[in-house]
């Protein structure tokens, strides 16, 4: 078997390397898989139409012992800018690991290079979950003026987060400059996304190409709508990362494509099908906390955004929400921070225990070249917390009745650093419908 590798790499070296083409995975990111236990990985490397180059995973319990294989996909993704410019987008799975476990892996072509090997923790069993579930939160983030960036790569490095959520609008953007801007950002990325689940939704910022940016490069989203397994954006036929939904521990998410309501009218009701039968089918038994997320909020305060637009999101979403006992609604697109309390047909009980309806939270301020929007309006009664600071939120699931919610600031104009400036917990004693409830 090593003569035979050995053999290959040398035809291959022949083949390929005087045009110095470079093979080496980059962009590297992960992503909860579609079947249980298992976790997605995506990569780009350089295309080159007379090379075929493997989707290889390895991994397993130590870094000298990589002793399980995957072989996966590509596609090719062609920018839709003047330059055609082309990358390889590999995306392979690790199967059967063991919930809460530490595995190394690595990524590329016996052939053609490795990358790195890093590591993960699977992703935990569902209930009763054996120590808190730790996310990292957040919207809106730039290629540059990411101001959380650094700190929320040392949370990654300190091990402070299970899984990541960035519910939409990447790079600002990823089209621009052919593409690159969008290979910036995913490289800015992978010192956290190598390592955690990076989950996402799409922003308005990814509109280009029908979409193309977002479906392309995080195709290992974990695809399960069964009425509509895949979308079609400007790069053609790729797995449905519009809407789709996995547990995560004792939490079932559900990621929602805002950008439809403004952009698809043809796709509004496919979307909302999935979600409400999505949502029906939740054994809360076994995933008491159920968590949606978008880009763009039901409720937000800051300006006339938050009217028209947030009400056309709201007709579409809020009696699902509140039929399925959604306990909570996690958005982007303003680029500030605003938690909400439950909210229903625009009222509010004020509560954050067992509240009656749905708490939004908007924490879109990651930071971006479109720096903050401030609040031009007064705070309303059901707005607990509003800052137009940049940040990211934390949100904690100790068990199946208390999650802790904190926003930290991060903001080089207001020389603070790392400071929790707003905290809740949220105490739901029973999952489930809110009429029942009431
Ligand atoms: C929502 O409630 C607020 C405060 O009670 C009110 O000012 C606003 O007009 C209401 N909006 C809608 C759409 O009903
Ligand atoms: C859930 O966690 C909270 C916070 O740690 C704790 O106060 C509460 O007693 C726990 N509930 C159960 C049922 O374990
Ligand atoms: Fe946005």
């Amino acid at each position: 078997m090593k003569f035979f590798i050995g053999f290959l790499t040398a035809f291959a070296s022949t083949a390929v390397n005087g045009d110095y083409t470079i093979y080496t995975p980059e962009q590297i990111h992960i992503a909860i898989g579609a079947k249980l236990n298992s976790m997605s990985v995506q990569w780009a490397a350089a295309h080159d139409d007379s090379v075929k180059i493997g989707s290889t995973v390895m991994w397993g319990l130590s870094s000298d012992n990589l002793d399980s294989t995957n072989e996966g996909e590509s596609a090719v993704f062609v920018d839709g800018g003047d330059e055609s410019y082309t990358q390889t987008h590999h995306v392979a799975v690790m199967t059967d690991l063991t919930p809460s476990t530490k595995y190394y892996y690595k990524v590329g072509d016996a052939l053609q290079g490795w990358s790195d090997v890093m590591h993960f923790k699977s992703a935990p069993a569902t209930k009763p979950i054996s120590e808190p579930l730790r996310f990292g939160i957040w919207g809106d983030m730039g290629s540059n003026n990411a101001q959380i960036l650094h700190s929320v790569q040392t949370e990654v490095q300190e091990d402070n987060f299970d899984m990541i959520l960035h519910v939409g609008d990447f790079a600002y953007n990823m089209d621009n400059d052919n593409g690159r801007n969008g290979d910036m950002f995913m490289k800015n990325i992978q010192p956290m996304a190598a390592h955690i689940p990076y989950m996402v939704d799409a922003g308005n910022h990814e509109v280009a190409y029908d979409f193309s940016h977002y479906t392309e490069r995080f195709r290992n989203m974990p695809a399960n709508s069964k009425e509509m397994p895949t979308v079609t954006s400007g790069n053609g036929e790729a797995p449905n990362n519009w809407f789709y939904s996995h547990d995560f521990g004792n939490v079932h998410f559900v990621a929602i494509d805002t950008e439809i309501y403004f952009n698809y009218p043809d796709m509004v009701a496919a979307q909302e099908a999935f979600v409400d039968a999505d949502l029906a089918k939740v054994d809360r038994t076994k995933t008491p906390w159920v968590i949606v997320h978008g880009h763009r909020p039901l409720y937000c305060s800051c300006d006339e955004d938050c009217d028209e637009a947030a009400q056309t999101v709201r007709d579409g979403m809020e009696e699902i929400f509140y039929k399925h006992g959604v306990d909570m609604y996690i958005c982007g697109h303003e680029h500030n921070y605003e938690r909400m309390y439950d909210v229903y047909k625009n009222e509010t009980s004020k509560t954050t225990v067992n509240p009656p309806a749905t708490t939004y939270v908007v924490t879109g301020d990651a930071g971006g070249p479109e720096d903050h929007e401030t609040f031009t309006r007064p705070q309303p009664d059901m707005a607990a917390f509003r800052t137009d600071a940049y940040g990211y939120s934390r949100m904690t699931i100790y068990n199946e009745t208390h999650l802790y919610w904190e926003q930290v600031e991060c903001d080089t104009d207001d020389h603070v650093q790392d400071k929790v400036i707003d905290e809740t917990w949220i105490v739901v004693e029973e999952h489930g419908p809110f009429a029942k409830k009431r």
